[in-house]
């Protein structure tokens, strides 16, 4: 299995240090697998589960739930904490899994993390290990989003839209990736575009007292049978 190590420490330091607080489930995963997947479903992934506050929601949903992290120190955490499913530390951008294995891919606020070509690598994995008629279910932080603003007023890009963080401590070594959505319509083209909506999510610690607004864009998109 191929494993972006730098990236993956950088992670684990965020881990570490507390830097990734969220710890409950938002609200909208499962409001949107409600709405848009059918229950009794065979086997769905966590791509990026971090500590795994959405698998027990994923159950519900299907049978068998996998969860998958490059940051070995989340998903140690995720043990500690007693979430009860295959977890495997891996790269988001090579999928250690056959093709069409899963019903459902969830990848929440994970896929704009690494430059382009690596997004673009993890969007043909992800359409890959999906089932035809299984359903992709994510959400991207967007070039409205509080911490691109913040990077703006503070490094330089590394591409368009994209930084590798120096100045913010809690983040630093991470690669962050803002989305428009012309490039996100783009990365979707052979899916089907279920729903696609900016949102307001919950902040993190690095952006909290900025006073700007965490807009991420959430969509749902199912792969044509
Ligand atoms: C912001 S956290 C989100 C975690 C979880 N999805 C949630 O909603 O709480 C991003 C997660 O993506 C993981 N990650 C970063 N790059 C990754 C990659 N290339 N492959 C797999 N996981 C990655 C990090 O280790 C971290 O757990």
């Amino acid at each position: 299995m191929t494993c972006d190590k730098t990236h993956g420490n950088a992670w684990d330091r965020v881990f570490n240090e507390g830097g990734y607080d969220i710890q409950v489930p938002d609200p909208l995963v499962e409001d949107l697998l409600l709405r848009y997947v059918p229950t009794g479903q065979k086997n769905a992934l966590d791509v990026g589960c971090g500590t795994g506050r959405h698998i027990e929601i994923l159950k519900r949903f299907s049978i068998s739930v996998l969860g998958l992290d490059i940051s070995h120190r989340a998903l140690l955490v995720s043990r500690r904490a007693h979430v009860v499913a295959p977890l495997v530390r891996g790269d988001m951008e090579h999928l250690p899994f056959p093709d069409a294995l899963f019903d459902i891919v969830l990848a929440w606020r994970v896929l704009h993390l690494g430059n382009i070509s690596k997004i673009q690598g993890t969007f043909f994995e992800i359409y890959r290990v999906l089932r035809p008629g299984g359903v992709f279910v994510a959400s991207v932080r967007n070039v409205d989003n509080a911490l691109a603003l913040l990077l703006k007023s503070r490094e330089e890009p590394v591409q368009s839209n994209t930084y590798q963080v120096t100045t913010i401590s809690d983040i630093r070594g991470t690669i962050y990736h803002f989305f428009t959505d012309e490039e996100l319509e783009n990365l979707l083209k052979d899916l089907e575009i279920l729903y696609m909506h900016h949102h307001e999510l919950e902040h993190t610690r690095y952006t909290r007292n900025i006073g700007l607004k965490n807009m991420f864009t959430v969509f749902v998109a199912r792969k044509p049978s």
